[in-house]
């Protein structure tokens, strides 16, 4: 396998090789209530990403011992479906990756529920990547969110994510696989948007105390377009429009 840097991620006039800007995000869509089974469900394409999320819950604790006297028990798993990534058929065995990514996909949404609501209830956050082109841990979180919104959870906000790469020295907004494979470094961040809080901050790769301001400040612009995204899927989920039946939406 090539090594880091071996790559040319920006062409001649700075753009990057899916001919974005460096502080370009994808193309986001998301969907709310696309399962008839799930309490709450949401889908999202972002770039080549393609997540869903169903979430099951309020309801009571199984097994019994794991219920919290105090609050609801939230879980979440992340999973990677065999033919979501190029190189080689995953094993749907949970690898230790996708234990890792499903707890720190769980403590950025906890901040975000009444938990003392529901004591001794659990929900389920099941969060499947179909296709994967990198930052699939935000973008769970993001569809996560509106599938929790969609269950009728309480909360206080939406989370919504993004990525800050750096690649070839600068940063870049919305890291894709590639750019995480031979970029220098990946920032995923996620936050409250209306509250302005950060529940998610990791780091790979080396920045400096001017970078991470920076990357922090582009991630706060840009989840803030993520959040409007996230608010008209789910107002077009309450106004009746929605995939189920058909209809493009107004927005
Ligand atoms: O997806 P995210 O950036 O949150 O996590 P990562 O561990 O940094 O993975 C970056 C990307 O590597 C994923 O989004 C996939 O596109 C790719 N990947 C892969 O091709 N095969 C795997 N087994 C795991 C990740």
């Amino acid at each position: 396998m090539t090594g880091k840097g071996s790559v040319k991620l920006l062409t001649e006039d700075g753009r990057r090789l899916d001919g974005r800007a460096l502080n370009e995000m994808r193309r986001l869509r998301i969907e709310a209530g696309v399962l008839k089974n799930a309490d709450g469900s949401a889908y999202v394409e972002w770039g080549r990403n393609k997540i869903l999320v169903a979430v099951y819950g309020p309801r009571e604790t199984h097994p019994r011992h794991e219920a919290l006297p105090d609050r609801m028990l939230l879980r979440c798993r992340y999973s990677m479906l065999p033919f979501s990534v190029k190189e080689e058929r995953k094993s749907p065995t949970p690898t230790r990756r996708e234990v890792e990514i499903s707890k720190v996909i769980r403590e950025a949404l906890e901040p975000a529920i009444f938990l003392e609501d529901y004591p001794r209830t659990s929900v389920d956050v099941y969060i499947e990547v179909i296709e994967a082109d990198g930052s699939t841990r935000v973008a769970s979180i993001t569809a996560a969110a509106v599938a929790l919104a969609d269950a009728g959870i309480p909360m206080m906000d939406l989370v919504a994510g993004v990525s800050i790469g750096k690649i070839e020295g600068k940063l870049a907004l919305d890291i894709n696989g590639l750019e995480d494979q031979y970029g220098e470094g990946d920032m995923p961040i996620a936050m409250m948007p209306r509250l302005g809080e950060v529940t998610l901050l990791q780091a790979d790769g080396r920045f400096t105390r001017e970078e991470i301001v920076q990357a922090l400040s582009m991630a706060r612009e840009a989840i803030q377009r993520i959040y409007e995204e996230q608010r008209r899927a789910l107002k077009d989920r309450y106004s009746g429009v929605g995939l189920e039946y058909g209809s493009a939406g107004e927005g």
